[in-house]
């Protein structure tokens, strides 16, 4: 089994991510994140917020409506260019993107290929109950075009003064031809944006400590390589002196993962144009001088950025069965092997398992309070059904740091044992104490 159909099976055994409507035979590549992958998407959004808007002064985030006015999309450029192009088979007339085939053949059937024709990547939908002519809106394919419709509400309220960031994350929307490889391409995605603006003559220098927090933020996701692709002349946007992909050698070959882009001052004169309003800027050091201020454009993927979590989270490990086993009611079996999820701490869907050894009301009486405390505190789970071992196995797979299991020695010493995922060590700590020893090892 390759690394990918690992990480399927994985998420759809322990609830991670499942296939989207599956008990009417699914849509379209969609996905459902169940309850651990919830946990783990928020985990990666709440850390990037934390991290690039609460922790910066010069960053400030807003949630914009997910329709916007359709102008929009005409002063952006992707109703007339948001397309990618299109190639379909004249036998089985299925489609495929012109670029991801290659020859004139179609792959599934070896039929003929048409001729690629455009096709615009946006949904349309209507507003209102007729869909009469004028009502006619898109739903956004990034969330980026919000922050330069609302550069002037946030300048006016926020007096944010150059260089400075506005931020957004959430679902955008794009008709993808070909989506697939897991949650990798899909038609509905979530985005994490920042539109930095700067002054034209500061462009690189801050192109520069974007790419630096790009890296950091990979790292801090646990990502140990990826490439910085430069996009060559001609292949960048025609307002772009500077485009960087960060790539990735997924399973299934070397990717985009996220992007770092320099858009000049193209989105705020195409909205200045479009909606006739004034967007300029006015230095408050020379308010005589009025401009549009350029751009720097880190974009990030959560569903990407989450895929890529668990493809370097993923170990197999060979354990020694003593390792595992650990005294019990039952005796325990011996396992010689553990998938474990080395997700980085901050990142685990679940920190703290609480494991009563066994279901006698001795131990509950115990351990259910402890779990109410410490989920005050922590993403928690209890869990006091099948064995011990079978438990832990459990908890590594999904990346738990830390399971603490109440013992028939508890009600006597006031202690607990805890179980280092990683070390697969075991602690005796003593309960009054045991709040701060996970706030410690957690932080
Ligand atoms: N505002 C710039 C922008 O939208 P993009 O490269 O088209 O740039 C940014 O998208 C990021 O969004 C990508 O780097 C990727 O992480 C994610 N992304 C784009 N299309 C996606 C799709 N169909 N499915 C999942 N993620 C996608």
């Amino acid at each position: 089994m390759d690394l990918m159909d690992k990480i399927l099976s994985l998420s759809k055994r322990r609830g991670f991510i499942f296939p989207g409507s599956e008990i009417y035979g699914g849509l379209a590549n969609s996905w459902d994140y169940g309850p651990l992958g919830a946990e783990l998407k928020k985990n990666i959004k709440d850390e990037w917020w934390k991290r690039f808007v609460r922790q910066r002064p010069d960053v400030v985030g807003i949630d914009a409506a997910l329709i916007m006015n359709p102008k929009v999309w005409e002063a952006s450029g992707h109703v007339a260019g948001f397309s990618d192009p299109l190639v379909e088979c004249k036998k089985c007339h299925e489609r495929f993107r012109a670029d991801h085939v290659d020859g004139t053949k179609c792959p599934s059937c070896g039929g003929e290929l048409m001729a690629p024709k455009q096709f615009n990547l946006m949904f349309k939908t209507n507003i209102g109950p007729t869909e009469e002519q004028g009502s006619e809106v898109y739903l956004r394919p990034e969330t980026a075009q919000a922050m330069f419709v609302d550069f002037k509400n946030v300048l006016d309220t926020t007096r944010k003064r150059l260089p400075f960031g506005i931020a957004q994350m959430g679902k955008a929307f794009r008709n993808e031809i070909t989506p697939g490889n897991f949650i990798f391409r899909t038609r509905e995605f979530e985005q994490m944006e920042i539109e930095y603006f700067v002054k034209e003559s500061e462009w690189e220098k801050h192109f520069e400590a974007w790419l630096e927090e790009m890296r950091s933020w990979l790292k801090h996701l646990g990502v140990k390589k990826w490439h910085e692709q430069e996009i060559p002349d001609g292949e960048r946007a025609h307002y772009s002196k500077r485009t960087v992909d960060i790539e990735y050698d997924y399973p299934f070959g070397r990717k985009e993962l996220y992007g770092l882009a320099y858009r000049g001052n193209f989105d705020l004169t195409q909205h200045e144009k479009f909606s006739g309003q004034d967007l300029k800027y006015t230095d408050p050091e020379n308010p005589k001088e009025k401009f549009l201020p350029h751009v720097i454009e880190p974009t990030w993927g959560v569903d990407r950025s989450l895929l890529v979590a668990m493809l370097e989270a993923y170990a197999e490990e060979e354990v020694k069965s003593s390792k595992l086993k650990v005294e019990s009611e039952n005796g325990e079996e011996e396992e010689d092997t553990r998938v474990v999820m080395r997700f980085p701490k901050w990142l685990a869907p679940v920190k703290v398992a609480i494991l009563p050894l066994s279901k006698k009301e001795e131990l509950a009486k115990i351990a259910k309070p402890l779990h109410a405390e410490l989920a005050k505190e922590f993403a928690c789970e209890y869990d006091e059904t099948q064995s011990i071992g079978k438990r832990y196995r459990r908890q590594d797979e999904i990346g738990t740091p830390y399971c603490v299991t109440v013992d028939f020695e508890t009600a006597n010493d006031q202690s607990v044992t805890v179980r280092d995922r990683d070390t697969m060590k075991q602690e005796r700590i003593a309960i009054s104490s045991l709040k701060q020893y996970l706030i410690d090892k957690l932080a």
